[in-house]
């Protein structure tokens, strides 16, 4: 048995162990295995019992014969029949006219049941297979005397039983062994009244004795034969099983592959999703840092040239040459005015610098995998300011915060996130210019952040598909549609919903609600 090598060990991991690795199906074959062993053992069984009931039938009739012909005998009193060298008087047999003889001379002797039955299981015997034998506890022939099976036998009529059977083992192969009693009827009083027998008495039994072989034959003969049937179902359960689970294996291996590369494809879509969102990052920041820049860069040159002018006019102090028109020429006081301003404005430029960096950093939050009870105020201000570019020329932002709103346990980066995805949505809806208002709130369970457009707005088939991954109404190459189907597994990871609202034509509302026991709720579960 070899396991051949799957070809991505990393699908095969979603393939069950059951299923991958083929020792496993053992169990159930070996189960197979059991339920037909059994079958053929209940089988064998039957086949037994049913053989030794056939012997038994036979054991029975012969003993009905016998019990025929006795009674018959009895019903007579006894019958006479000529002396003959084999047929003697019976000594045993006390009768006033046991022997006579007919008026032409025969001599005739009484034969009773006893003595008939004894003459002709001689016969039988000499003809081979089937010996029978009257016996008796208390007999008055001493050769009838019981062996020890017929008295156990005679003792158990004795207690009600109406057969026995048994086997055991003779001279020549097994021998099966019946016994039934003779009741004392009466005809049988003639004879045994005077040893104290009552009707209904047991007056002692008959034993059938066969050979077992031919029926021990015809067993052996048949459990072979469905051993032979049980051996070869279980075969063929076994292959067409086997089978069967190598096609499964197969089928599951191909679907795993194929999972797999599913998953792939949607994390390299989740990839290019966020690299489009840096994008939109990158290119708003590098616009918000530009201004400032530019305008301290160009304030700097200004102030190169005054301070030129100034160590011109310094210098000509220093060599007694300035004059007071060189003075005036220096616009002395403008100087002093205009360099205070573009000191402060260059300060204000590089501040505002500074205050960008501080947000993207806030933004991004690089400890991100970790939950903290956050501001969503904060957070929210903060994406405002990172993604201002993209909403300064499309909006008036108003703010509606909840002063009370109570800190949030989250992930704040990703919150940011879909904060982040909401406003550039909202501006991507408004058409010329509008107004975004953002909003938070709370009550005892949850908190939430709404952003709302005046823009213009979806279609209810549009809003049924909007968190469906790679559902967009950008055109191609716009967007990955991505977005929404991001921030709705984050939300859900935080054990929250995002709901929406929107009127083609007015603008759409999305709220983004957040437990504010996320923590028992979720048991913080980390992404
Ligand atoms: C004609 C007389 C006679 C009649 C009728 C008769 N028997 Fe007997 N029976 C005898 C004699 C005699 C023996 C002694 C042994 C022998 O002959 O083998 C005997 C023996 C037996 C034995 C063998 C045990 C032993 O004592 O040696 C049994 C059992 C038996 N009889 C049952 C019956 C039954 C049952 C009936 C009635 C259906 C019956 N007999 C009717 C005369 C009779």
């Amino acid at each position: 048995m070899t396991n051949s090598p799957p070809k991505n060990t990393a699908n095969s991991r979603a393939v069950p162990q059951i299923i991958r690795e083929r020792r496993w199906w053992l169990l159930p074959l070996a189960l197979w295995g059991c339920v037909v062993a059994l079958s053929l053992e209940l089988q064998i069984d039957k086949i037994r019992e049913q053989s030794t009931q056939v012997a038994i039938e036979g054991a029975r009739n012969m003993f009905r014969m016998v019990m025929l012909t006795r009674n018959w005998n009895a019903s007579h009193g006894g019958v006479y029949v000529p002396v003959t060298p084999a047929t003697q008087p019976n000594p045993y047999l006390e009768h006033p006219r046991r022997d006579v003889t007919t008026t032409d001379g025969v001599a005739m002797t009484m034969v009773n049941p006893a003595y008939m039955t004894r003459l002709i299981a001689g016969m039988a015997a000499s003809d081979g297979g089937v010996v029978f034998r009257l016996t008796s506890l208390r007999p008055i022939r001493p050769a009838n005397l019981a062996d020890d099976w017929e008295r156990r036998a005679l003792e158990a009529f004795e207690r009600g039983e109406t057969e026995t059977t048994g086997t055991e083992q003779g001279p020549y192969g097994p021998i099966l062994r019946y016994m039934a009693p003779l009741v004392v009827q009466e005809s049988c009083l003639a004879c045994h009244a005077k040893q104290g027998y009552k009707t209904g008495d047991i007056r002692g039994g008959l034993s059938v004795s066969q050979s077992y072989a031919p029926v021990e034959a015809s067993t052996r003969n048949g459990i072979r034969q469905t051993t032979l049937a049980h051996g070869g179902a279980l075969l063929l359960l076994l292959a067409v099983s086997w089978g069967l689970l190598e096609l499964l294996r197969r089928r599951w291996f191909e679907l795993a592959g194929k999972m797999g590369e599913l998953e792939e494809a949607h994390g390299q879509l989740l990839q290019s999703e966020k690299m489009a969102s840096i994008g939109v990052l990158a290119a708003g920041v590098a616009h918000e840092i530009n201004n400032p820049v530019g305008f301290v860069n160009s304030n700097l040159g200004t102030l190169k040239t005054y301070t030129e002018e100034l160590i011109a006019l310094l210098e000509s102090c220093r060599a007694g040459t300035a004059t007071e028109a060189d003075f005036v020429a220096a616009e002395f006081d403008y100087l002093k005015a205009d360099s205070a301003d573009l000191i402060r404005e260059s300060r204000d430029g590089l501040e505002r610098v500074r205050k960008i960096v501080a947000d993207l950093k806030d933004f991004s939050r690089l400890d991100q995998a970790e939950w903290q009870e956050a501001d969503l105020n904060a957070g929210i201000e903060c994406t405002l300011n990172v993604v201002w570019n993209e909403l300064k020329y499309k909006a008036e932002v108003l703010r509606e915060y909840d002063a009370e709103l109570p800190r949030v346990p989250c992930l704040p980066a990703q919150i940011n996130q879909v904060v982040m995805n909401l406003l550039i949505n909202a501006a991507h809806a408004i058409d010329e210019r509008g107004t975004i208002t953002v909003r938070s709130g709370h009550d005892a369970r949850w908190a939430w952040i709404e952003v709302a457009d005046n823009g213009h707005g979806m279609p209810p088939e549009v809003l049924k598909h909007i968190f469906d991954p790679f559902y967009t109404t950008k055109p191609v190459g716009k967007g990955t549609g991505l977005g929404l189907s991001i921030s709705y597994d984050i939300v859900s990871k935080h054990g929250g919903r995002i709901d929406v609202s929107s009127t083609p034509g007015h603008g759409s509302t999305f709220r983004v609600s957040l437990p504010l026991l996320a923590r028992e709720l979720t048991g913080q579960t980390t992404p």
